[in-house]
């Protein structure tokens, strides 16, 4: 599959489900893919203690999740619907904590109590996207929900018009301001350097900080 993105080049409904992630990975419809780290949430992952509580949400095959591990970083926690992902990530990284790949709806699994006010960092890279907009606002309280007051949520989101049609489903950083305002501050929404060329004009990099109300 070409590898340019956004991710995609089939339109399919209905990624609400897990049996829908399963079947993407079962029959290798990844296009998503970077068959390696993210650059943009590499130079985040810089700047972090190797202490913070991370969660990457969405992480399909985890290569970011397997660079912070590899660096060192010692609180990280992936997570996904799709069973077949973390095999597949745990197959190539078999020192990591399988306890800290989290599968299960993650509109689920982040109100339960143990992830309350939890992470230091959360990096998102192509989940915003792939969940079904109507979510949206849910996952914006779901993150604030799992933050502690003061973490942050930073990574990429994408630019292109917001249609009924993906996953990947657009957005715009009008859309963005307004989500990842109050109780979030939103500290960057601006392109990156560092984003891969197929997707340079198709995304921002944004950052924003839970607030202690
Ligand atoms: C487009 S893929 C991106 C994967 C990875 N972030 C990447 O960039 O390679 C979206 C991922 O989100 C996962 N996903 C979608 N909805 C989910 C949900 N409600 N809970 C947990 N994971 C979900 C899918 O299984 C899929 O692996």
């Amino acid at each position: 599959m070409s590898r340019t993105l956004p991710y995609s080049s089939e339109k399919i409904t209905m990624p609400n489900s897990a049996k829908y992630w399963e079947d993407r990975y079962q029959q290798d419809q990844t296009g998503w893919d970077l068959e390696g780290p993210t650059p943009v949430l590499q130079a985040v992952m810089a700047t972090i203690s190797k202490d913070a509580r991370i969660l990457i949400p969405g992480c399909g095959l985890g290569w970011d999740g397997e660079a912070l591990h590899k660096a060192g970083y010692r609180h990280v926690y992936l997570s996904d619907w799709a069973e077949s992902a973390k095999r597949a990530f745990l197959t190539r990284v078999p020192d990591f904590p399988e306890d800290r790949f989290l599968t299960g709806d993650f509109f689920t699994w982040s109100t339960e109590s143990p992830w309350i006010d939890h992470f230091d960092l959360v990096l998102e890279c192509t989940f915003y996207c792939a969940i079904p907009p109507e979510k949206r606002e849910n996952y914006v309280q779901q993150m604030a929900q799992i933050l502690r007051p003061g973490g942050q949520i930073c990574g990429l989101l994408f630019t292109f018009p917001l249609t009924d049609q993906g996953p990947p489903f657009g957005g715009s950083t009008e859309e963005y301001r307004q989500r990842f305002s109050l109780p979030f501050e939103l500290t960057a929404l601006r392109p990156h350097p560092l984003s891969i060329k197929a997707r340079a004009d198709k995304e921002v990099y944004f950052c924003a900080t839970l607030q202690s109300l």
